[in-house]
């Protein structure tokens, strides 16, 4: 396992037992990358509380019991007890040697148990815009597929579409009246928010258009055939929108994983029953509700979720019942994760207790709301799909596909018109998957393409053209016929501080799984980048005339290439062959 945390973690935890007991065996050693050393054991402090004895004095028994000496130098105390360590040069070179292998995928270990996590994301309302807002939970969920499933979990993608309830009655009218194969209809697979709004603007227009969309609902809720044909065109016809938007921004998502509101329909009437049979909801105000523990609003009055309408509706918290109980019962769930907006955070806080009261949630599934924050325009207001205009999310697509081919263009114009389309895509939608990436999913940004494409910075494209410029040293290597060595060189500091990030690979993609945080993956591959940067400044590969030397460093830059590609691949960003 060549990760030094987990290497120090155990030489540590064998030091604690053997200095203060085998109750100490388990205690965090807190390692942690220092500015003053490689790392920094930072468990003085809490042992001496726990000891009730002095940190440096803990300390220096620490250093006393613990054996680095194939590892490490002594650590030093610094402060009121840190442990600063340096590692051996000859071991971070031995453990960077080991990566290299196949086998070691790249220090991705394998999971200590495989779980099933179910993924709910992406989740455009058919009919109605997709909305940048569903372009981030797309491309943030989808990143964290691909992190859980280079982990070795496996990942159950649900694509919860809002499929169904009252909007159908009033689209299924307008597409009657524009009549089902025309222009108007044919909106629904380009630029369904222009059909919506057009539905929208009859419905509001007056006249007994209203009242037919709303015995529309009605008829379609009680199974009428007719409604029901019309009502699947609809979706047919938005599933060919999401799946253009999908093919665009190069996501895994496909029809099979769509589960959309309407996949509950015969579930519901059950929720409802068994929840007010077990005592869990009960009728208010002529509305079946759950009131679960916790949630109260003004005046300290329990808040109600409610799950069938006084009319006999059922709502968007009954559907999302019926799909925890599916979730869990049916597809073995370990684990859900919601990439949803920010916004639904009380919603979920609310469902997933109500579920857990209803046993469908048991103690040992964990549900995650995974809070998305907002886009934001120039103006500092979240940036709307207005249909028609430049923000209709394709057009928006098209657009940094676009700037993307000036810049390649101005970078590369000798390289041939197809490849230079195609670079132009890979660095235009990885630029926006990756600014969605790299901020905290729960953190606003402003929508910004000259920076989502720059080439200096926290960038796709800075770590696309890292890739390329790796990939033309391996050429124009080939063609002087140098080889790579089997192992990375590992020898002046600049060596060694690459291949120490490269050994925070695999652990930093095991956080990025486990907390589904791949704004921290971003922050590592651009730190990763860096480093690559200052190596290849410090150590000459091709310039370099020692055929050994050259033969490790080529090593250690074709290791990085692997790492970055890796770790792109995990956010869902191609890496060009060249740029
Ligand atoms: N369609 C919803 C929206 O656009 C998101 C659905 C999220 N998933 C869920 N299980 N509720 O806001």
């Amino acid at each position: 396992m060549p990760a030094p945390e987990i290497a120090l973690t155990q030489r540590f935890q064998t030091a604690f037992a053997a200095a203060f007991g085998s109750e100490y065996a388990d205690a965090d050693p807190i390692i942690r990358p220092s500015q003053f050393a490689d790392f920094q054991c930072n468990a003085a402090m809490g042992l001496a509380k726990r000891l009730g004895r002095k940190p440096r004095d803990i300390a220096a028994e620490i250093v006393e019991a613990v054996d680095l000496s194939d590892i490490a130098e002594d650590p030093e105390i610094a402060g009121p007890g840190f442990l600063n360590i340096r590692l051996r040069t000859d071991w971070v070179a031995a453990q960077a040697a080991e990566l290299v292998d196949p086998a070691a995928a790249l220090g991705v270990p394998a999971p200590e148990r495989a779980e099933t996590v179910v993924l709910d994301y992406s989740a455009p309302n058919v009919a109605k815009e997709m909305h940048v807002g569903h372009l981030r939970t797309t491309v943030v969920g989808d990143s964290i597929a691909r992190t859980l499933e280079k982990l070795g979990h496996t990942v159950v993608r649900q694509n919860h579409i809002g499929d169904w309830g009252t909007p159908f009655g009033m689209l299924i009218e307008h597409l009657l009246e524009v009549g089902e194969d025309s222009a108007e209809a044919d909106l629904l697979k380009t630029d369904p928010n222009a059909f919506y709004q057009a539905a929208r603007a009859t419905f509001d227009g007056g006249g007994d258009f209203a009242e037919r969309a709303r015995k529309r609902v009605a008829t379609l809720q009680s199974g009428d055939a007719e409604s029901l044909r019309i009502w699947t065109n609809l979706v047919e016809l938005s599933k060919l929108y999401f799946h253009r938007i999908y093919d665009m921004l190069g996501v895994t998502l496909t029809d099979d994983h769509l589960a959309g509101e309407s996949s509950y329909n015969d579930l519901l009437a059950a929720v409802c029953d068994d929840l007010e049979a077990a005592g869990i909801a009960r009728i208010s105000d002529g509305a079946l509700c759950v009131f679960p523990e916790g949630f109260t609003g003004r005046d300290e009055q329990p808040l109600p979720l409610i799950i069938r309408k006084s009319d006999g509706g059922y709502g968007y918290a009954t559907t999302d019942l019926a799909a925890i109980r599916h979730r869990v019962g049916t597809l073995g769930a370990d684990r859900i994760g919601y990439v949803v907006g920010s916004a639904q955070g009380l919603h979920f806080q609310m469902v997933f207790t109500a579920a857990r009261e209803a046993g469908w949630l048991p103690d040992e599934v964990q549900a995650e709301h995974v809070k998305i924050g907002s886009v934001l325009g120039e103006d500092g207001k979240i940036l709307r799909t207005r249909s028609g205009s430049s923000l209709r999310l394709m057009a928006l697509l098209e657009e940094a596909v676009g700037t993307a081919r000036t810049v390649i263009d101005d970078l590369r114009p000798d390289l041939p018109e197809d490849e230079r389309a195609q670079i132009a895509h890979d660095i235009g939608i990885g630029g926006v998957k990756y600014a969605d990436l790299s901020t905290a999913h729960d953190s606003d940004y402003t929508f910004d393409l000259d920076r989502m494409l720059a080439l200096t910075g926290n960038t796709a494209p800075y770590l696309q053209y890292a890739v390329a410029r790796i990939r033309s040293i391996s050429r124009k290597a080939a063609a002087q016929g140098i080889t790579a060595a089997a192992a990375p060189r590992i020898e002046n500091d600049a060596e060694r501080a690459l291949a120490l990030q490269l050994l925070e690979f695999g652990p930093t993609l095991v956080s990025v799984g486990a907390e589904f945080e791949p704004h921290r993956l971003c922050a590592y591959l651009f730190s990763l980048a860096q480093a690559f940067t200052s190596f290849y400044e410090a150590s000459p590969i091709l310039k370099e005339s020692d055929e050994e030397v050259r033969a490790g460093r080529l090593a250690l830059a074709q290791l990085t290439e692997r790492v970055l590609v890796e770790g792109l691949d995990a956010l869902g960003v191609n890496a060009p062959q060249q740029m």
